[in-house]
């Protein structure tokens, strides 16, 4: 279906893989530019795990199709092998020998001789920050540090498509943005990295473009801007001086912005949910512009702010639950919880 020239690192169409009844991944088509971090969003369960292992050829898709670099993952699985590395929840590091023993054990199995090898492991040792915990025993290691040694032993040989699977699932903040680092480093070298997360902050801190899982299916797919503009382009907060100036202010922030004004007890506050964010306009350009008719219709503001809607409002929007809803099958808790909450905690008061 694809060709080498198409600049895509991963095309799939109509993937599936059941395991008895469970249809783990039911018919998945996804699109990867070569280059680019690509986030496959969704909650424990979703089927990203099954995604990533057939992507990476260790497991057989039950339908459908999916071709690595222009490869197809079934009959040409040798090669796409060659091209990918994945990093996951079973890494192949061994427990008991240090970061540097397992790095240069790899690098020799993936056939670098061992001056070379040696060489690699300390190189990724010092990009990793892990130079000082080289000679410790990873079992030893806190859980940032074995993810970053898990990320390094992927690297040994630069693969042309990482798969990231949940690299930063219990992590804590400090570590998460070193792996952040980590993953924004890799991509400027040039591989494309494939992140499958349960964090929506973590998709939107580093992906281009987002793909979002559910029950198996891609449930909406695009660029975080068009996936928030799927939602709604923005909240804008007003705070005004005069209540008898709410009816006219709520009137025209519905006409110039195609607002849903929401109705509020307190009678100086108008809090107004842009439309679907134009083409033609960013919701800052729009708010801006209501900001000047108001002032022109001499309506004093006091307070004004403009907030961004959440990923977590999106996934809310498209699925009608939230991410960690018990129908979704999620809520591990397995990360600092920090990162899930579904109010409009971007929309800080001016
Ligand atoms: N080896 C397996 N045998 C049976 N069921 C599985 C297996 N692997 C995954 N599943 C099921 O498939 C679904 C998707 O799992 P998975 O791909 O691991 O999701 P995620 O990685 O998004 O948490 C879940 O319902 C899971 O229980
Ligand atoms: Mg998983």
């Amino acid at each position: 279906m694809s060709t080498q020239t198409s600049g895509m690192a991963i095309e799939t169409a109509g993937l599936v893989k059941t395991f008895g009844e469970t249809r783990a991944v039911d018919g998945v088509d996804l699109t990867v530019p070569a280059g680019t971090v690509y986030g496959v969003l969704g909650p424990n369960g979703a089927g990203k795990t099954t995604t990533v292992k057939m992507l990476a050829t260790l497991l057989r898709p039950d339908g459908g199709d999916a071709h690595v670099f222009g490869h197809d993952i079934v009959r040409e699985a040798d090669t796409v092998r060659g091209l990918v590395s994945l990093t996951g929840q079973y890494a192949s590091v061994d427990e008991d020998l240090t970061g540097a023993e397992n790095l240069v054990l790899l690098a020799r199995l993936l056939g670098h001789r061992k001056p070379d090898a040696r060489n690699r492991a300390a190189q990724l040792l010092e990009a990793f920050g892990l130079t000082d915990a080289a000679a410790k025993q990873v079992k030893h290691y806190s859980g940032g540090m074995r993810r970053r040694i898990d990320i390094a032993a992927s690297l040994l040989n630069t693969p042309d498509l990482l798969f990231l699977d949940e690299p930063t699932t219990g992590l804590d903040p400090r570590s998460r943005n070193q792996v952040w680092d980590i993953v924004r480093a890799v991509v400027a070298r040039g591989t494309t990295v494939l992140l499958t997360t349960q964090y929506l902050d973590e998709a939107d801190q580093l992906a281009s473009r987002i793909a979002v899982i559910d029950r198996g299916k891609v449930i909406a797919e695009g660029t975080k801007g068009e996936l928030k503009a799927s939602v709604g382009a923005g909240t804008v907060h007003l705070r005004l001086r005069d209540p008898d100036q709410r009816p006219l202010a709520a009137d025209l922030l519905r006409r110039l912005l195609d607002a849903q004004v929401q109705p509020e007890p307190d009678p100086v506050t108008l809090t107004a949910r842009l439309g679907a964010a134009t083409s033609r306009d960013t919701a800052a350009e729009q708010a801006a512009r209501a900001l000047g008719e108001l002032a022109t219709a001499g309506i004093t503001v006091d307070n004004f702010s403009l907030g961004q809607p959440s990923l977590d409002e999106v996934f809310l929007a498209l699925t009608g639950h939230d991410t960690r809803a018990p129908g979704a099958g999620a809520g591990s808790g397995t990360g600092s919880g920090a990162d899930h909450s579904s109010g409009p905690k971007d929309e800080v008061a001016a």
